[in-house]
């Protein structure tokens, strides 16, 4: 194991602390888990957002150079968030004394401004809500975790990924740009997909389906697999 990891990783064993035992986790598909909390631009709910997409991530801590490199990386894709109706808020157990110390330290030491909210959900609350905390990687530290929520609510995509990894935020405009796409034209996205490449027209449901879309023009491989541009 690595010192950096060493050192973050505060229990090996693979027991849940108890307050974690009974953390529910977000079902894609499913309302998102309602909660209100503190951030660096004051209290907030979920349903601030309503009407708006969201992405609320967690990180491990203040202060760290990784969770550094993806605060700067999710200030430079917030104009294209904001142009596909999506707000940020980020999520770490720290205080807001310390997140906001540590906006202000990112804007002295980078020149950039971190533009969205950071919840400092000192007690938990919103992480055991939200399934952030991961025992076997640390006790004391959310992990990086990614929860795409809908205008209306829904969570629609999950991303976790380890304390050692920092996150893509081309691969979470591309998933923001997957779905949207696939809200409005009721298609799929195929491996890889991105805007502009053609999409994935369902599967059809019946040997009518079949027969209507082999002649509708779409360019396809077989019965059940199509392609369309939109
Ligand atoms: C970081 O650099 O952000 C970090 C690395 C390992 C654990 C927690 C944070």
């Amino acid at each position: 194991m690595s010192s950096l990891v060493e050192s973050t990783v505060q229990e090996t064993s693979h027991a849940p602390a108890a307050s974690v035992q009974s953390a529910s986790l977000p079902r894609l598909g499913m309302a998102a888990p309602a909660f209100e909390a503190v951030t660096t631009h004051g209290k907030i709910r979920l349903s601030d957002f309503h009407g708006t997409w969201l992405v609320l991530f967690s990180h491990p801590a203040d202060f760290t150079p990784v969770c550094t490199t993806e605060f700067l990386a999710f200030a430079a894709i917030a104009p294209e968030l904001r142009k596909r109706n999506v707000e940020l808020l980020g999520l770490s157990i720290d205080s807001t004394s310390s997140h906001i110390a540590w906006v202000r330290n990112i804007k002295e030491k980078f020149g950039i401004d971190i533009p969205f909210p950071i919840i400092a959900d000192s007690n938990k609350e919103v992480a055991t809500l939200y399934g952030m905390l991961m025992p076997g990687e640390s006790k004391t530290e959310t992990s990086r975790c990614v929860f795409v929520i809908d205008p209306v609510g829904i969570v629609r995509a999950m991303i976790y990924y380890p304390l050692t990894t920092g996150r893509n935020t081309d691969e979470i405009l591309r998933l923001l740009d997957a779905l949207q796409t696939t809200d409005k034209h009721k298609v799929a996205t195929p491996a890889n997909w991105k805007p502009g490449d053609k999409v994935i027209v369902p599967p059809p449901a019946t040997m009518e389906d079949v027969e209507a879309r082999l002649n509708a023009g779409y360019e396809c491989t077989d019965w059940y697999f199509c392609k369309k541009s939109v």
